[in-house]
């Protein structure tokens, strides 16, 4: 199975942004939890990260014949992005949204998702675990299908 894992915008900053939220670790420590996340289950594994909503679309699109499933943090997009949505629907892969924090403890507007929809279950407020759980639902559950 492969994994496309995508961040969106200013995850990159993991380790510098809002470390009481977010947490001490940088983005290249959660890029090294995912890759090794996806090998524990045998899984290949491809990570994108952009600040730019048409770029992530862009990405969704790729994965159309060459990615199994789909990972996401969309970010700020979560809950802004009907482009996104639509990019998850139209490839229609087994998707999985991931938030690090947990919104349902934070300002109004992030208890909107427009993304989930699109998605087979979200995991939020676990930290860099909700990736791991994500892999392991999509590759162990899906995997039954
Ligand atoms: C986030 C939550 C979003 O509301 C926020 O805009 C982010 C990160 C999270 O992982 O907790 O950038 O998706």
């Amino acid at each position: 199975m492969k994994i496309l894992v995508i961040n969106g915008p200013n995850l990159n900053m993991l380790g510098i942004r809002e470390k009481e939220i977010y947490g001490e670790k940088s983005y290249a420590e959660l890029c090294a939890f995912i890759d090794a996340c996806c090998a524990e289950e045998s899984a290949a594994c491809e990570i994108y990260q952009s600040n730019h909503e048409g770029a992530i679309v862009d990405r969704i699109q790729q994965a159309y014949g060459s990615e199994d499933a789909i990972v996401i943090n969309p970010a700020a997009y979560t809950h802004t992005s009907v482009a996104i949505l639509d990019a998850l629907r139209a490839v229609a892969l087994p998707a999985v949204e991931v938030h690090l924090s947990r919104l349902s403890g934070r300002e109004s507007f992030r208890q909107i998702s427009y993304i989930s929809p699109a998605c087979e279950k979200t995991i939020e407020g676990k930290g860099f675990e909700g990736y791991r759980e994500a892999i392991r639902f999509l590759t162990r559950e899906k995997k039954k299908d």
